[in-house]
Parts: structure tokens; C-alpha cells; sequence
């Protein structure tokens, strides 16, 4: 951690003495849900007459598209089931691997849900798969290689387990138009041992990400404590450093409540750089490309009225996902990153 600390970290540095931990176990295992509970189709029933739901599709088709010709799907890192269980319809199967338990079930329910029965799920991380060599005719990530500890490592790991002209699509929290600085913001979650005090410090260049969490016993003062909390995010913001009653103000008041704490830090890409390092891993044929959301969205104005059926809809973005799919859309705009894995005899 030899980067530049806030007062914030530095006190939970000195004081805390956090253990090093993941995403996985920090922060996604806590969550109740992911998306806030509202992806389209998995949580809530898919209504075109939303914007986002609109988009949604588009991403869902740009996947499909993308990875078409594969009978077998990877998804690293799916979450509550995105995009795993909306694409799992165009293969024969698909695996979702995710080091989260939490999530793991989660997905699972939701594929019950949804009576998919093509998906398979495995609690694993994508820097370490049990699979064979050459075992997914496609792979797809949607905001999860950043998200592992060692992202390289990762995608060595995704070019390994897909086939000779398998085909990887990958969508990334793109660093690309991250405000300049550190930007830093709390949120806070709660699970039967522990009630959780996030703080998530945020630098565009170069792009890495830091996440603290303290965790507080659950009793009923200090979720009180917490629910005040909660309400001056709510009217102030989540921003610590703008009032310090949110950040060292909150944790020294509670301080004799503190169970424990750990940390870790994340390297984050931008369109270029994601490409560049499919490239140093061995991928070919890498391109930015348009999302055919980041299209839909464009369109969306001029279609929200139009009053096609929810079949029309799905058409359209279909045909728009094939021509998203032929498209090469410039860096500096986070667009997703595609790539393809030599087939043998490959030459240059
Ligand atoms: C930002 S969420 C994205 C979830 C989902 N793909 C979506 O778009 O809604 C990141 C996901 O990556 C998972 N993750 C974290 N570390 C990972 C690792 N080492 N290998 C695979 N997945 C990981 C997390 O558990 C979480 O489910």
C-alpha cells in the first residue's frame, strides 16, 4: 500500500491494523443483492417501457451475438446471475464460477426461479479454475475480472480454459471517465456477526481502487448508531471527507464497538488497457467494440414511443447486437473489449 493514504485509511491503518482480504470475501459476500435487486428478468419481470430494461436486453443480445457458434459458456463472476443466467438460453450449457458462496446460492435460487436448468455453478475464483485445458467454446465476464485479485492471472486462466477459436467477450467498470483524483465514498452492510462500515477510495490514474472494511458488533446501540448513520448519508451524501461526522467522527465515537477489519485493493482498466492486456496474454483478433446498449441507449428517445411489442423489441435488438458485433468503437469510452484465442496452427 505504498500509495498516498486519506486521514480516513490512515486512522483505520494505524488504529485498526486491517487484515488483507478480496473482493469476494469483503464485499460481495456481505451483499444481500447485487444491482440493488433490480435486474430485469432475474428479480423483477422485464417491462420495455424502462430505459434500463431496454439497455439490458441490448447486452444480453451483444453477448449472445458475440459468442454465437459456442455450444459452451463460461461466465466469470455472475453474481446474482448476470449476464450467466440471460445468455444461458442461446447455449447448450453454461458454468458461472464465483468465489462468493453467498452469491453462488443466490444464483442458484435464481436459476430455480427462472427454471433454467443448462447452468452449472461453482464456487471458484477465475485466477485459480479446476477446469481442463481447452474446456468453454466462449467465455464472458460483465464487471468481474477487475474485481479478482490478480486480474493477469485471471485472464491467463480464461485464455487456458476456452478452446482453440473460442471467443471472450468482457464488459469491466471502465476507468475511462473516472472524475481526476481520488474520489472516496462509505456505504454500509449489515450480516448476522457483524454490522460492515465500507470505505471505498477511488484513483483514475493510474486506475486502482482501495476498500476498507470495519466491522462493528450487531447490538442494539450501535444499530442505532448505524441507522443515524444511514439517514445523514441519505441527507449529506456518502462522502467522509466532506463531513467528517460520516468518516472519523462516526468511528471514533464507536470505536469500543469495533470487532475487526480488513482491506483490499483492486487495479482497474480502461478499453486500451484491457485490450493491451488481452493482447500480452495471447488473445487475437482484440477489439473494442460498441455495446449494443451503449447504442440502445442512443436510441432510446425515438423509440420509447414507437409501441412495438415486447417481440419487436427483442427483434430489434438482436439485429442491433449483429451489427454492434461487426463495429469497432474507440478507446477512452469504456466500450466492452473482444478477443479471440489462436486456433492451433494459428500463424502471427
Ligand atoms: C461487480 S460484481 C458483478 C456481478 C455480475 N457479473 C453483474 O454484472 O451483475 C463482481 C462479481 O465478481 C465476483 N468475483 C470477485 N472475485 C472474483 C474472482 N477471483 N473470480 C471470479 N469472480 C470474482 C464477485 O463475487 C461478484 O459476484
Amino acid at each position: 500500500m505504498a500509495k498516498k493514504y486519506t486521514v480516513l485509511e490512515t486512522w483505520i491503518v494505524n488504529e485498526m491494523k486491517p487484515e488483507e482480504s478480496n473482493s469476494a470475501e469483503q464485499t460481495y459476500e456481505r451483499m444481500q443483492q447485487q444491482a440493488a435487486g433490480k435486474l430485469p428478468v432475474i428479480d423483477v419481470e422485464q417491462n420495455f417501457r424502462e430505459e434500463d430494461h431496454f439497455c439490458d436486453e441490448a447486452r444480453v443480445r451483444d453477448f449472445a451475438a458475440h459468442l454465437a457458434g459456442a455450444e459452451t459458456v463460461l461466465d466469470i463472476g455472475p453474481g446474482d446471475g448476470w449476464p450467466l443466467l440471460r445468455i444461458a438460453p442461446f447455449f447448450k450449457s453454461a458454468t458461472g464460477i464465483d468465489p462468493s458462496q453467498k452469491r453462488i446460492d443466490t444464483c442458484q435460487a435464481n436459476a430455480d426461479k427462472l427454471t433454467i436448468t443448462n447452468v452449472t455453478l461453482k464456487k471458484m475464483s477465475a485466477t485459480e479454475m479446476d477446469f481442463e485445458d481447452n474446456t468453454f467454446g466462449a467465455v464472458a465476464a460483465a464487471g468481474s475480472i477487475e474485481q479478482c485479485p490478480d486480474p493477469y492471472l485471471a485472464l491467463r486462466e480464461v485464455f487456458r480454459v476456452l478452446k482453440p477459436g473460442g471467443k471472450f467477450r468482457v464488459e469491466f467498470e471502465a476507468y475511462d471517465k473516472q472524475e481526476k483524483g481520488i474520489t472516496e465514498r462509505l456505504f454500509l452492510t449489515e450480516t448476522e456477526e457483524s454490522l460492515g462500515y465500507h470505505y471505498v477510495l477511488r484513483h483514475q490514474q493510474p486506475p486502482w481502487e482501495r476498500n476498507y472494511l470495519v466491522k462493528f458488533k450487531v447490538d442494539p446501540e450501535t444499530r442505532d448508531a448505524f441507522k443515524k448513520l444511514a439517514d445523514l448519508t441519505s441527507r449529506l451524501g456518502s462522502i467522509p471527507t466532506q463531513n467528517p461526522e460520516l468518516g472519523l467522527q462516526f468511528l471514533e465515537a464507536n470505536q469500543t464497538a469495533i470487532i475487526g477489519s480488513s482491506w483490499y485493493e483492486l487495479e482497474h482498466f480502461t478499453s486500451a488497457t484491457m485490450k493491451q492486456t488481452l493482447e500480452e496474454v495471447g488473445f487475437v483478433n482484440v477489439r473494442i467494440a460498441w455495446s449494443a446498449a451503449t447504442l440502445a441507449r442512443t436510441m432510446w428517445p425515438r423509440i420509447k414511443e414507437s409501441g412495438l411489442s415486447d417481440e419487436q423489441t427483442k427483434d430489434m435488438l438482436r439485429g442491433l447486437a449483429e451489427i454492434a458485433v461487426k463495429l469497432d468503437a474507440p478507446a477512452g469510452l469504456g466500450e466492452p473489449v473482444v478477443a479471440v484465442k489462436p486456433s492451433e496452427g494459428f500463424k502471427g
